[in-house]
């Protein structure tokens, strides 16, 4: 800790006074020193945590398809009874089609009425049940000779003793068919100790596919998205998202990577795959889902795309071998820009949504730093040249970074950008927001830090141990984070974007992969980490003109930007010691400042966190600043991040 002798004692969190020496941030508000990335900040998802089937993508039946275990029907089980018997199984002698091979037999052997007996489904850890809510219930049934049904379809407590909404479905044939029914709730408590019964009160066999349940969805749209989830997302702003991955892009061998044209289309098209992180994915969210995900939030795509590495080591060899994969690539570009005259475009449209997407970074894999066939540098080689000759305007991605050693970079071609992953203790973020960008070359390649994330003790996904921990970071980590967004926006001439990773984790016991995750969430509730918030304080407040600011004597972290357009300065502070810190902000050429601010402050002990069951013990006060002037003294509170609007007279 630097010299704080002069620190007056009577200074509290956002009074201000005037000083001469001491702790000084000096800005200068007349020259920029750069522009800022107008993709700052931005998000990076994938499968993992349980973020899509069990998180953002609002289906609520697990396993609806029966595909998620070859052997018996997982996270289904038969509802039975005095007078009412049943049994179930995975059946492959009746398909759906080609694409869903497998389904449920029921067999119903003794029910009637009153006495009904089926075959339930636990959801993600639970079914959501809210008051006086429209669930809209969808399945392919069919019927052996002579039952026509009825099936009953209802939302009840996990004992069967209460049913919160119900539906009934009659006329089953001899033939698959959909149907669809409304279930509503009524004036019952909200709880998450709730199943989906499937039911019949007449003996009789009946087979079931995509069992569906969604809830109301974020804008109604149909195979949507969590409503407060996305709500969240949206809440931060983000100018683009980064999908599908992650390891979850490459999959453990190369046929579980994904593959993106198995994930277009009537949700009975979509097969799903094995997934690296320990569970299938329904690939309910899907491709075009991804991008229905960015326009809801204003954000552009940014596309990884398959690269021929797979996580368990296995490449393709760049050349003839390669040229498959980056065909498919050029057509996955295709169906997000492409005109609708063009194959892909058109089916894009045909998805509802003829307009192209806006799209200009592609990226070549995912750490392909982990491939030690040494492979990358010309596979990388082969998709730019093939991405650039056919759309020139697009930026190209490299997935190997300047943290990794130059003998796994890409060195026969310049990338035009490359993505580097941190995934660091806080004390070494705290180094890091010191100096990491500013010996970078500023004439490239541009820095996409695609995947970052402070923790507080080392995360090992293998060690049981850190399986117990928190699920989200605690204050101190997100001080650390913060601190390192201040040297990224300071330097986001170069770093032209960056996403924390991962962003989504299911809370419930068992659904979790990784530590720490950015918003935490069970079947009925959201939350954000103290991380979310200090993220969203940084993502709301971008300017578009990096102000130069230098620092003597304090421990402060800054960054400062400007909004050209309305005069706006942001002054972002983060004090990452145990206490307060004072600073002397002189603002160099400020004529037509207000002498009113507003503040921005996220501070509480390092331990502090916010959970499932207290989820707003962390989180950002807004507080008025006055006596604003060149010369004034701030205190960043010990612990504190602190984002300062300053205002000017235009
Ligand atoms: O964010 C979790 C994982 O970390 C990502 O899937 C992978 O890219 C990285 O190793």
């Amino acid at each position: 800790m630097r010299g704080r002798r002069w620190v007056p004692l009577l200074l509290l969190l956002g009074m201000t006074s005037s000083r001469a020496a001491g702790p000084t941030i000096t800005i200068d508000t007349t020259t920029p020193a750069g522009k800022v990335s107008p993709l700052f900040y931005g998000l990076m998802t994938e499968e993992i945590n349980h973020a899509y089937d069990g998180g953002l993508y609002a289906e609520l039946i697990q396993n609806r398809a029966f595909l998620d275990d070859a052997q018996s029907p997982s996270h289904w089980s038969v509802v039975e009874g005095t007078g009412a018997a049943a049994t179930i199984a995975l059946d492959r002698g009746q398909p759906l089609n080609a694409v869903i091979q497998t389904s449920l037999r029921l067999d119903v052997k003794e029910a009637s009425d009153g006495r009904a007996a089926g075959v339930a489904n636990e959801g993600y850890w639970g079914i959501p049940v809210h008051p006086r809510t429209r669930y809209r219930a969808s399945l392919y049934a069919k019927a052996a000779p002579g039952v026509t049904g009825p099936i009953a379809l209802a939302i009840q407590s996990d004992d069967g003793v209460t049913t919160y909404a119900s539906g009934t479905i009659s006329n089953l044939t001899r033939e698959w068919k959909r149907y669809e029914v409304t279930l509503e709730t009524r004036d019952v408590p909200t709880t998450a100790h709730a199943r989906y019964l499937v039911s019949m009160n007449r003996p009789g066999t009946i087979w079931l596919s995509l069992v569906s349940l969604f809830p109301p969805t974020f804008k109604d749209q149909p195979n949507g998205f969590r409503k407060d989830l996305l709500q969240m997302l949206v809440d931060m702003k983000p100018k683009f998202l980064r999908f599908p991955g992650g390891n979850y892009l490459e999959g453990d061998e190369i046929v579980d990577r994904f593959e993106w044209k198995k994930t277009l289309g009537p949700l009975a098209e979509r097969p799903g795959h094995k997934a690296p992180w320990g569970y299938r994915s329904s690939d309910g969210l899907g491709l075009h889902e991804f991008l229905l995900w960015c326009e809801n939030m204003s954000a552009e795509p940014v596309l990884a795309v398959y690269a021929g590495y797979s996580l368990k080591g296995a490449h393709v060899n760049p050349g003839p071998d390669l040229e498959p994969y980056i065909q498919d690539a050029l057509e996955e570009i295709e169906y997000v820009i492409g005109p609708t005259s063009s194959k892909w475009g058109a089916q894009r449209a045909k998805a509802g949504h003829p307009a192209p997407f806006p799209l200009t970074y592609v990226e070549v894999g995912n750490e392909d730093f982990f491939d030690r066939s040494g492979s990358y540098d010309q596979r990388f080689a082969q998709f730019n040249a093939a991405i650039k000759a056919r759309y020139p305007r697009l930026k190209v991605i490299s997935s190997v970074g300047f943290e990794q050693p130059e003998a796994r970079r890409v060195r026969s071609v310049t990338p035009a950008v490359v993505d580097e992953h941190y995934y660091r203790p806080v004390d070494t973020f705290l180094k890091m927001a010191r100096r990491q960008y500013e010996p970078y070359d500023r004439k490239g390649p541009e820095i996409f830090v695609g995947e970052w994330g402070a923790y507080e003790t080392p995360f090992e996904p293998w060690n049981p141990r850190s399986r117990g921990e928190a699920p989200t970071p605690n204050m101190r980590a997100a001080l650390g984070d913060a601190a390192f967004m201040t040297q990224m926006e300071k330097n986001s001439d170069i770093v032209v974007m960056n996403c924390y990773a991962p962003l989504l984790v299911n809370v419930s016991p068992g659904a979790r992969q990784w530590r720490p995750n950015l918003i935490g969430y069970d079947a009925l509730r959201v939350y954000g980490s103290p991380s979310y918030y200090a993220i969203k304080m940084f993502s709301t407040t971008v300017g578009d003109e990096i102000l130069k600011a230098t620092a003597t004597d304090t421990d402060i972290l800054f960054a400062v930007t400007r909004d050209s357009r309305s005069g706006r300065i942001y002054v972002k502070l983060v004090n990452p010691t145990d206490a307060d810190a004072p600073a002397q902000i002189d603002l160099e050429n400020s004529t037509g400042l207000l002498p009113t601010a507003t503040a921005l402050t996220l501070a509480a002990d390092s331990q502090a966190t916010n959970s499932i069951d207290a989820p707003r013990m962390v989180i950002p006060i807004e507080s008025t600043v006055s006596g604003v002037k060149s010369g004034f003294v701030y205190t960043v509170p010990a612990r504190g991040i602190v984002v300062l609007t300053l205002a000017t007279r235009r």
